[in-house]
Formats: structure tokens, C-alpha cells, sequence
């Protein structure tokens, strides 16, 4: 179901009861009970999610990239890096923490001020990296001469992207958040809603979560029961 922002669910909700004379109050039940507010904060943290996932299915592949090239599905590859490039690179980082983040964060006082300029310089690496991940992923097979470096480059990639993202999470956006009241969060998430629906149509996240799933699929690695650690020896 399309998530709908604060604005269009009120608007749904002023047309459909036009007959009838409501309460402010029964206005915000009646959005509450169509589907949760997203916040602005949440909404980051779970496009993290979507690129985690992404990380994920990285580093699972970068031992069979290393020693089986051939053996790995380039078109499902190539899927998962398209998918960082416009979900996350393009969306995420630059529409979202790169024009409305970082700024803000960037005049704060405190500990949180110097991630900023080290996190998009990572931003431009992370480019970097998917450029050549698009390159080498773009014919049927990954070529033996690219299977090492390749292999390299992801592990390099995984690695920056988790300790990146697990700093913004922790001490970037709670450091934004602070800047603003409730009410003005909900126009910043309504904001975001907006740039999202433009940028990917109506429903944004959940076809970037479709999308990881498939490539899950594609990699035999869509069954979280799998990854279920075994027993540790006994002691
Ligand atoms: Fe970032
Ligand atoms: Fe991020």
C-alpha cells in the first residue's frame, strides 16, 4: 500500500466526509487508524535497512567473486548496484542527508559537526565504487581479469558503508533531530515524502524493499533461517 503523507491523507479524508461537519479531532483519528506517520528519522534509518540488505548480499559474494567469477549471476549484480545507485546514492545521500543533513549538522556544536565532510567524501567513493561495480557487472559473465579487484573493491565498500551508516544512525540524525520541534519533523517527513514520490513515483521504499528482495532471491539468500548462528562449543 502507498504510503500517503499527512497532507494527501487529510485532503482524502476532507473529500470523502465532505457532507459531513468534523472535528479537528476526529480528523487525526481518522489519519491515525489509515496508516502510521512515518518519521523523518525513521524514514532515513529504514532506507538504511534497504542498503544494508544491499551490503549484505555484497558481502556474501565477495569470496565466490574471488574464486568463481563465472559462477556468479552479473545481471542480479548489476541489480543490487543500480539499486544503490539510485536509492541511495541519488535519493538518500543526495537529495536527503547531502541537502537537508548535513548542512544543518555541519553549524552544530559538538561532536557531531566533524562527520559531515568525512561522510561525503565516502558518499564520492561509494560512487566511485559503484561506477566500476556498474562497469565490470555489465556483460553476462564477470570477466577472471576483474575478479579480484572486484572482490577487493566490495569488501572496501561493505566495510565503509557499515561503520557510515551505523554513525549517522547513532550520532548524525539524532544530532539533526535535536534542531527541530515535533510539529516541524512532520513537515520535514512530509517534505522528504514528497521528494521520494517525485523522484520513484508513489511508492518509493517499498519497491526499493521489492527490489532487494528479488536480488535476494536471485542469490539463494531470501530465507533469513539460513543465517541463524549454530550452537557454540560447549565451553
Ligand atoms: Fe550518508
Ligand atoms: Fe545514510
Amino acid at each position: 500500500m502507498p504510503h500517503q503523507t499527512r497532507r494527501e491523507l487529510l485532503a482524502k479524508t476532507i473529500t470523502t466526509t465532505a457532507a459531513t461537519l468534523i472535528a479537528p479531532a476526529a480528523l487525526l483519528a481518522a489519519e491515525s487508524k489509515n496508516e502510521p506517520e512515518v518519521t523523518a528519522t525513521e524514514d532515513l534509518m529504514r532506507e538504511h535497512g534497504v542498503l544494508r540488505r544491499a551490503l549484505l548480499v555484497y558481502a556474501e559474494l565477495a569470496d565466490k567473486i574471488r574464486q568463481q567469477p563465472a559462477s556468479i549471476d552479473a545481471a542480479a549484480l548489476h541489480k543490487a548496484a543500480q539499486l544503490f545507485r539510485t536509492f541511495g546514492e541519488d535519493y538518500h545521500e543526495k537529495m536527503l542527508e547531502e541537502e537537508h543533513i548535513f548542512p544543518i549538522v555541519r553549524k552544530m556544536k559538538g561532536e557531531a559537526a566533524k562527520y559531515p565532510d568525512i561522510l561525503v567524501a565516502q558518499h564520492h567513493r561509494g560512487r566511485e565504487i559503484t561506477d566500476y561495480m556498474l562497469a565490470v557487472t555489465s556483460g553476462p559473465r564477470i570477466a577472471s581479469n576483474h575478479a579480484a579487484p572486484l572482490a577487493r573493491a566490495i569488501q572496501d565498500f561493505v566495510l565503509m558503508y557499515q561503520n557510515h551508516a551505523a554513525r549517522e544512525d547513532t550520532i548524525v540524525f539524532p544530532a539533526w533531530k535535536e534542531n527541530f520541534t515535533s510539529r516541524q519533523l512532520d513537515e520535514i517527513s512530509d517534505q522528504f515524502e514528497d521528494i521520494e514520490h517525485k523522484m520513484f513515483g508513489a511508492d518509493g521504499f517499498e519497491d526499493a524493499e521489492k527490489t532487494i528482495g528479488g536480488i535476494e532471491q536471485a542469490f539463494g539468500l531470501a530465507d533469513i533461517s539460513q543465517f541463524t548462528a549454530p550452537p557454540p562449543p560447549k565451553p
